[in-house]
C-alpha cells in the first residue's frame, strides 16, 4: 500500500481532538482532517482564543497552534473529509444504550453505525475505517458488513486501534504511549493496512511499542484494560472502608502493597470513587458481553467493580450527613471541584455528581467551585440524571468563581476533584469566612490534614 498521506477522523472529542493533533505534530507530511457533526464544537476548536479550545489537556493548546492550518483542519465537511483520506478514524460516543435490549449495560454503537453508513456511501476508493472508539468484541465485523454491503464496490479493510490515553495526560500519553495496539485481519490486504497504521505511528512511536495482534484481540483487550484499572480502584476503596473501622491507613497500606514489585504502585489512591466516560461503561458493556455469552460469573465479577464504586459515593455522601448532626437540611456544602479528575474540564459520570445528588434529596444547599467546569455544565450533568427539578437544582445549587466565595458561610467543604491548587489556597482565610465547626471532608486525600487541623478544621479523610 502506498504511505498514508491523508487521514480523516470522524470525532473531535476528547479522544479525536488530542490524538489527531499530535499524529498533525509527528507527521507534518499527512494532512489530518478533524470532522464533526456538531458545528459549536468545530467552531470552539477553530477559534483565535486558544484558551477557549473545547477540550482542555495539559499541552494541547500548543499543538494546536503549531498544526491548525498547516496540516490540521477542524471541519462539518464529513463527506470532503472521507472522500480525500487514505485512512478514516472513527471516534465518535459509545455510550450505555439508555433503552431497548441492553439498556443500561450495552454499549449503543448508533453513532458508529451512522459513520460506517457515511463512509460507504461517501468512499470512491479503497479505504482503511479504523475503530479508535471503545467497543464491544467483534464490532469491526458488523462495520465490515455494513461497508460492503451499502458501499459502492471499493474495498474497506477494518482495524481495531483502541485509545489508551488518560484525561488530565492526554498529551504526554500520546507523545510516548506505552504501547500502541493495531488490531486487523492476517489475511495481506489486512496485514498491509496494519503496516500502513504503524508506519504513521512509527513516526514518533518505538517500533517494539507498536503490537500487532487480531481484530478481536484488539477489541477485547481495550475493555480488559479498563476493567483491571478500574478494579484496582474499586479493591483499594474497598479497604477504605475497611480502614476506618480499624484504623488502619489506606495510604499506608496502599503504599506497603505497592512496593511489591508484583503489584506495583500505580492505580491504588483512595478517594470518592472513580468517575470519567469510560470505565463504568466499558465494565457494564463486558457485562452484558459477558452475559449474553451466558458466562454469568464472569459478568457477576465484574459488575461488583461498579457496584463497589456506587457505594464509595454514597459512603462519602453518607459521612457529610452523619458528621453534621445527621441533617444537611438547609446546610451549605462547598464542592471543591467538579471534574471526575484534576486537569481536565471532562465531568462525566464524576462522582461529585452523584455525590452532589444524594445531597440534593437531603435538601442540602451546594455551592461549587472547579477551576475548569462551567455553571451550565454542572447544572446540565445534574439535570441529565432526573432526579431533582430544573427549578429546584437552580435553586439550591450555586456555582462560583473563587473558592473563597464558595465557602463563605458554609458548614462544610467536601473535596470532589484533586486539583492541586486546592492544597495550597489560604486555610486561614477559609476557616475564617465558614460556619463552625469547619469540616472538612477530604474525599481525595490531599490537603495537609495537620496543618487544617491546627488552624481549627475538623478534617475527615477516605479510609482513614
Ligand atoms: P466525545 O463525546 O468527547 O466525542 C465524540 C464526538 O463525536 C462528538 O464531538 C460528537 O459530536 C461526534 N460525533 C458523534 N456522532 C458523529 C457522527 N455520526 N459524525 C460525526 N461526528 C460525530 O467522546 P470521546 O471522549 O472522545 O470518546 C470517543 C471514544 O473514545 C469513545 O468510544 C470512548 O469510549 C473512547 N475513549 C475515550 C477516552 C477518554 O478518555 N475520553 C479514552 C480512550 C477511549
Amino acid at each position: 500500500m502506498k504511505g498514508v498521506k491523508n487521514i480523516c477522523c470522524i470525532g473531535a472529542g476528547y479522544v479525536g481532538g488530542p490524538t489527531m493533533a499530535v499524529i498533525a505534530l509527528k507527521c507534518p507530511h499527512i494532512k489530518v482532517n478533524i470532522v464533526d457533526i456538531n458545528e459549536e464544537r468545530i467552531a470552539a476548536w477553530n477559534g483565535d482564543d486558544l484558551d477557549q479550545l473545547p477540550i482542555y489537556e495539559p499541552g494541547l493548546k500548543e499543538i494546536v497552534a503549531e498544526t491548525r492550518d498547516r496540516n490540521l483542519f477542524f471541519t462539518t465537511d464529513i463527506e470532503k473529509g472521507i472522500e480525500e483520506a487514505d485512512l478514516i478514524f472513527i471516534s465518535v460516543n459509545t455510550p450505555t444504550k439508555t433503552y431497548g435490549k441492553g439498556k443500561g449495560q450495552a454499549a449503543d454503537l448508533k453513532y458508529i453505525e451512522l459513520c460506517a453508513r457515511k463512509i460507504a456511501e461517501v468512499a470512491k476508493e479503497d479505504k482503511i475505517v479504523i475503530e479508535k472508539s471503545t467497543l464491544p468484541v467483534r464490532t469491526a465485523e458488523a462495520l465490515k458488513s455494513i461497508l460492503e454491503n451499502t458501499g459502492n464496490g471499493v474495498n474497506f479493510e477494518i482495524l481495531s486501534n483502541p485509545e489508551f490515553l488518560a484525561e488530565g495526560t492526554a498529551v504526554e500519553d500520546l507523545l510516548s504511549p506505552d504501547r500502541v495496539l493495531i488490531g486487523g485481519d492476517n489475511t495481506e490486504t489486512g496485514q498491509a493496512a496494519k503496516n500502513a497504521l504503524t508506519e504513521v505511528y512509527a513516526n514518533w512511536v518505538p517500533k517494539e511499542r507498536i503490537l500487532q495482534t487480531n481484530v478481536w484481540s484488539s477489541e477485547l483487550s481495550k475493555l480488559t484494560a479498563n476493567a483491571f484499572l478500574a478494579q484496582r480502584i474499586s479493591s483499594i476503596n474497598a479497604m477504605s472502608a475497611l480502614c476506618e473501622v480499624t484504623e488502619a491507613d489506606v495510604d499506608e497500606v496502599a503504599k506497603a502493597i505497592g512496593m511489591d514489585s508484583r503489584i506495583g504502585a500505580k492505580f491504588l489512591k483512595s478517594s470518592v470513587g472513580f468517575g470519567g466516560s469510560c470505565f463504568q461503561k466499558d465494565i457494564l458493556n463486558l457485562v452484558y458481553i459477558a452475559k449474553s455469552f451466558g458466562l454469568q460469573e464472569v459478568a457477576d465479577y465484574w459488575e461488583q467493580v461498579i457496584i463497589l464504586n456506587d457505594y464509595q459515593k454514597r459512603r462519602f455522601a453518607d459521612k457529610i450527613i452523619k458528621e453534621s448532626y445527621n441533617t444537611v437540611n438547609g446546610k451549605n456544602i462547598a464542592f471543591f471541584g467538579w471534574a471526575f479528575k484534576k486537569d481536565t474540564n471532562d465531568t462525566r459520570e464524576s462522582a461529585a455528581i452523584y455525590v452532589a445528588d444524594y445531597l440534593l434529596d437531603e435538601q442540602a444547599d451546594i455551592i461549587v467551585y472547579d477551576p475548569k467546569v462551567s455553571k451550565e455544565q454542572i447544572y446540565a450533568d445534574l439535570e441529565y440524571l432526573n432526579t431533582h427539578s430544573s427549578e429546584e437544582i437552580r435553586a439550591r445549587v450555586k456555582v462560583v468563581s473563587s473558592p473563597y466565595e464558595a465557602v463563605e458561610k458554609a458548614h462544610a467543604i467536601a473535596v470532589l476533584t484533586e486539583w492541586d491548587e486546592f492544597i495550597n489556597y489560604d486555610w486561614s482565610k477559609i476557616y475564617d469566612a465558614m460556619l463552625k465547626p469547619a469540616n472538612v471532608f477530604d474525599g481525595r486525600n490531599i490537603l495537609r490534614k495537620e496543618e487544617l487541623s491546627e488552624i481549627g478544621f475538623k478534617v475527615f479523610n477516605i479510609g482513614k
